[in-house]
Formats: structure tokens, sequence, C-alpha cells
């Protein structure tokens, strides 16, 4: 059986966030669905940019303004960034994502996913984040003991 994890982190400029991303992101091996929670700005798309890295993507990230999800090739697996924040209802992207749910070749980034709660899996991570002031931030993943290759040993 599994437990359940917790790793938290204080990070205290975007370049720490992105640090932290990439080291997680180095960690990736495919399959991962990784739900970002914060409020507005509170730096999940700034994470996204250094696990991306991290995995190896030379791909720009970005927040997926006109479409609801983007892709960031790595060497191994591509990862899909949603953001749900514009979405009203989950309907036929909520089928896409399913699509790629347990799928090694992917790994699946969520931001605002409270619309396809159903549909997340319940192994996801989740990486909430906290903003304390400007530039100060907490993050606190909680994980299974199958996915504490993505944050033990992290020197921050
Ligand atoms: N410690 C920090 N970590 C991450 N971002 C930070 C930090 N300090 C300041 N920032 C700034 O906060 C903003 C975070 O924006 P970002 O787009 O990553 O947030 P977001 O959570 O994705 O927002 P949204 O909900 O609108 O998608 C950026 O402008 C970034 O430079
Ligand atoms: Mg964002």
């Amino acid at each position: 059986m599994s437990t359940e994890k917790t790793w938290q982190m204080h990070s205290t400029s975007s370049v720490d966030t992105e640090a932290f991303g990439e080291a997680t992101g180095a960690r990736l091996k495919g399959g991962e669905v990784i739900e970002l929670v914060s409020d507005l700005g509170g730096g999940k798309t700034t994470l996204v940019r250094g696990l991306a890295r991290g995995a190896g993507s030379t791909d720009r990230v970005a927040s997926p303004t006109f479409s609801i999800s983007r892709e960031y090739k790595t060497p191994q697996f591509t990862i899909i960034h949603f953001d749900f924040y514009r979405l009203a209802e989950a309907g036929v992207v909520a089928e896409e994502l399913r699509e790629y749910l347990g799928d090694p070749h992917f790994v699946v980034l969520v931001e605002w996913g409270e619309i396809v709660q159903e549909v997340l899996p319940q192994n996801r991570v989740t990486i909430r984040i906290d903003q304390i002031g400007d530039e100060s931030r907490e993050f606190f993943c909680s994980y299974n003991s199958e996915q504490a290759y993505l944050f033990e040993d992290i020197n921050t």
C-alpha cells in the first residue's frame, strides 16, 4: 500500500522556483500527473518552466492562452500543460485529458484543475503554492511513496 507523503520548500524568487522545478523535472520518468494549485500569479507556470527545462525540453513555456493546453517535447516524453482557468465546462477537454493519463509517453501538468477533478487520477502529485509575500512562496508537495523519487534528497 502506498502512503501519503509531503515535502515542503520555500522559494524567495522565481529563479528559486524554476530551480526547484528543474530538480524535480530531471526526475520525471513519464506517466506522472501533477496538479498545481495556487491563487493567480502564485507561480504555477513559473514552476512548469523549470519542470520542462529539467526534463530536457528546450520548448518555450507559456500560459496556454487561446488554447487550453501546450506541449513541450523532451527526449523521453512529451509534457502536456493544461490550464483550465478559462474553461466553463469540462466536456471535450476532459476527454482529451483522459487520453494522456497513465501513458508513460506523457507527463501531465494541470493548472486550475477543479473542473476536471473527476477525471484526474487519485494517485496524482499535488503541488500547492502559498503566496507569503511579494516574492516569497511556500511549496507543499503531496505524493505517495512510489512517487518519492520526485522530491527526496532535493537540496534547496
Ligand atoms: N518565488 C516566486 N516563485 C514564482 N514566481 C514568482 C516568485 N516571486 C515572484 N514571482 C512572480 O510571480 C509571477 C508568477 O506568475 P505565474 O504565471 O508563474 O503564476 P501562475 O500561478 O501560473 O498564475 P495564473 O494562475 O495566472 O496562471 C511571475 O510574474 C513571477 O515572476
Ligand atoms: Mg499559470
